[in-house]
């Protein structure tokens, strides 16, 4: 596999260090893993490989290599291409990402039209096929709703639709179930599990849970204190943890997590 992605970042805001030296890589068709508790950097490492942790006045040194082209001296106007595009992002919290006042068509629409200069028929047809493939009704009606008139899991379905409408190289997940119950929560696993099988779309998928990311992730990353203190395929994380953070992390979950069948084999 060829790596898509390579970071080695360092990112502080103000005079505090976030993450020291990350070295992350994400090769094509894979899932990764990216697990730390709360405020260790997960977001700040999403945004800085999008290139928007500007906007929060941090600050990134060291080097992400995209296709094996260096991100950080990128201009905007080369990362207003790339973003979306190549590389897409799946937030947080799905009701206060959309903008509650334009119907979910308008929505789509617009993010369709960021990359494309196609007509409205070509845009209708792109939108419907992101809806079939996160699994939402493909419908004129469904189109025409509002935010406040969908569900929270059906709203996350649409930015996750969103994301895919350019068919990007990779996807990033910043904790994309939090937001919802349980069953939800598999619904939209699994959903991201088959968008890497049936588009072939690599994904970092950030969480802080580590059982929840076991059965879609190829590795697991494993954040603590500004680094990454281990990266392996879930068998090892689980079964066989090298560093005692890891041990301390799975010892404390209540039972080890369900792992599909053909996770158990991937390479590290
Ligand atoms: N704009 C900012 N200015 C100063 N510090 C910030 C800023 N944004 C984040 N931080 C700090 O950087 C650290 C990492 O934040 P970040 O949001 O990346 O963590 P996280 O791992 O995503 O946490 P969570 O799991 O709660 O989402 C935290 O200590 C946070 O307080
Ligand atoms: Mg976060």
């Amino acid at each position: 596999m060829a790596a898509l992605l390579q970071t080695r970042l360092t990112i502080s805001y103000k005079d505090k260090t976030v993450l020291r030296e990350v070295c992350l890589e994400i090769n094509e068709g894979e899932v990764l893993g990216l697990v730390g508790h709360s405020g260790c950097g997960k977001s700040s490492l999403a945004l800085a490989v999008l290139g928007l942790l500007g906007m929060k006045d941090g600050k990134v040194t060291g080097s992400i290599r995209w296709k094996g082209e260096e991100l950080l001296t990128l201009k905007e106007s080369a990362w207003l291409k790339l973003r979306g595009k190549e590389i897409a992002f799946v937030p947080q919290s799905p009701l206060s990402s959309l903008n509650p006042a334009l119907r979910i068509e308008t929505q789509l629409a617009e993010a369709w039209k960021l990359h494309q200069s196609g007509g409205k028929q070509e845009c209708q047809k792109a939108i419907l096929a992101a809806l079939e493939n996160v699994s939402l009704p493909a419908e004129k009606e469904f189109l025409r709703r509002y935010p406040s008139e969908i569900s929270v899991g059906q709203a996350q379905r649409v930015l996750i639709a969103m994301a895919i409408l350019h068919r990007p190289s990779l996807l990033i997940a910043d904790e994309p179930t939090s937001a919802l119950d349980a069953i939800t929560q598999s619904e939209i696993l699994d959903l991201f599990s088959h968008l890497n099988r049936k588009l072939g779309m690599s994904i970092l998928y950030i969480s802080h849970d580590l059982p929840s990311v076991a059965s879609i992730c190829d590795r697991i990353a494993i954040v603590n204190d500004g680094e990454i203190v281990e990266c392996a395929p879930p068998q090892q994380i689980f079964f066989a943890p090298t560093h005692a953070f890891t041990r301390r992390l799975v010892a404390a979950l209540p039972s080890m997590p369900q792992m599909p069948e053909k996770r158990r084999g991937a390479s590290a």
